[in-house]
């Protein structure tokens, strides 16, 4: 079952009020206008332009902190490993690698990515549906902790590999428990009909081969129901069939010591009710205590969506006969997120004035040449004029990641705030170097 889209009533959505007080790393100073813990988002647009993507550093260590902890306290001892594809700044990733986090890689690029942050190979897990043997082979030659087999040709493929290269790949069987975690259908990924894992009823025979098979240690097994998970439900669900999986392998007399439970987690872009990181480690507590598996977890958007605004400024205001359109310099190409799965984001003004301007219905949209290009319809916000800034929220997962040059466009400029000081992570891309790996045919 999808997620139905939300309504497009502007009376049900959040003030921009209530969704800044919800995130107390941002803040409405009645003359600097919004801060990022602390730091003018006015002064970042000022110095490097828009669009921009802003990224609080502290609460993303503050959020792995507080997941770590719940585990801790639900006395459960999880290797957490960082979903690199929902942020792949290096910085990000050193961020994380320094708090003890490894990462969770679904590419060779990504795998080069989070070593070059300096994350250990060991605590490196690759998961995807499509590893190349080129990719594979890079998992083995650096030694990662673990590779999370998706498919029984991905492992005959794999115990090739590692047996010509004399090595012994560790890995995990990603298992599709068939449950429907009830978020967009873009993005489940544990139902039966869905590309992903191993289905349920073949895993324990492919487990059983993979222990006889050349270069293949079989560690455990490993499952992700889905994105933007809000309820807990589906977790149990998946975990319950997971921990039977692990009894049955061990009647066979098979060696299991280790389970992957995925990401997931959903966060509340519409300031509505989310699970806590303590909701889902006591499903975890509840399937495998007393298994004695060592357990990992994939967060990627729990961690990091929250962190980040997408800052934009507005071009101009468009006054159809039907509707007011701000249309912003930021677009699809930047978040795509709304065009892709009609994901809900709040847009709060930047300038402390428009901050308390009476607020109309308005659409706010991008420049791309598409109707899809459209943050939001019928948002109630302040009648911005041209040049006024805007931060659309919760943009620091799935947004950079997935932009693309689409109009030619240059990507835009990443910057994060710490310590009430904020600093450049990215330059914006050249216009120059859109083409610049172009050639003219003879
Ligand atoms: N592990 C695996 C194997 C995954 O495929 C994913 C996400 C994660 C972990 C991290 O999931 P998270 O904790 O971030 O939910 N672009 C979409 C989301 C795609 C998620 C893909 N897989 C969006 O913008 O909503």
């Amino acid at each position: 079952m999808a997620a139905p889209s939300p309504p497009n009533d502007p009376s049900t959505d959040p003030s921009p009020a209530e969704l800044i007080a919800a995130r107390p790393w941002l803040r409405h100073d009645p003359m600097a206008g919004l801060l990022m813990d602390g730091v003018p988002l006015a002064a970042i647009a000022d110095a490097i332009g828009t669009p921009t993507w802003v990224y609080s550093a502290a609460t993303m260590r503050a959020r792995y902190r507080s997941l770590a902890a719940a585990m801790a306290e639900a006395a459960l001892d999880v290797q957490v490993h960082y979903a690199v594809k929902a942020n792949d700044s290096r910085a990000v990733l050193a961020l994380f690698g320094s708090e003890g986090a490894g990462a969770d890689v679904v590419s060779g690029g990504e795998l080069l990515k989070a070593r070059r942050a300096g994350i250990p190979a060991s605590r490196i897990v690759y998961s995807g549906v499509g590893k190349s043997e080129q990719e594979l082979r890079l998992a083995l030659s650096e030694g990662i902790g673990q590779i999370n087999v998706e498919s029984a040709e991905e492992l005959s493929m794999l115990s090739c590999l590692a047996d010509a290269l004399g090595r012994r790949a560790r890995i995990a069987l990603r298992v599709n428990p068939d449950v429907d975690a009830g978020t967009n259908e873009k993005i489940a990924t544990g139902r039966a009909e869905d590309k992903f894992g191993i289905s349920y009823a073949d895993a324990a025979a492919l487990y059983a081969r993979a222990a006889t098979m050349p270069g293949i240690d079989p560690i455990g097994l490993a499952t992700h129901i889905g994105s933007q998970i809000l309820a807990l439900a589906p977790y149990r669900d998946a975990f319950a069939r997971i921990a039977a999986l692990v009894v049955a392998l061990r009647e066979q007399g098979l060696r299991v010591s280790a389970v992957d439970c995925g990401g997931g987690l959903g966060i509340p872009y519409r300031n509505e009710p989310a699970p806590s990181p303590a909701g889902l480690a006591a499903c975890m507590r509840s399937a495998f205590h007393g298994l004695n598996v060592r357990l990992a977890m994939e967060p990627g958007r729990w961690l990091v969506g929250s962190a980040g605004v997408l800052l934009a400024s507005v071009v101009l205001i468009k006054q159809s006969p039907l509707e007011r359109f701000i249309v912003l310099d930021a677009g699809m190409n930047e978040l795509v997120r709304p065009a892709m799965y009609d994901a809900w984001h709040g847009i709060v003004p930047v300038s402390a004035t428009d901050a308390i301007a009476p607020r109309v219905p308005a659409s706010v949209v991008g420049p791309v040449c598409e109707s899809g290009d459209t943050f939001a319809r019928s948002r109630l916000l302040p009648s911005l004029a041209p040049e006024a800034r805007v931060a659309i929220l919760d943009a620091g997962a799935y947004g950079a990641v997935m932009s693309s040059t689409y109009n030619a466009r240059p990507l835009a400029a990443e910057a994060w705030v710490d310590s009430e000081r904020w600093s450049v992570i990215r330059d914006r891309q050249a216009v120059e170097t859109l083409w610049e790996r172009e050639r003219l045919p003879e």
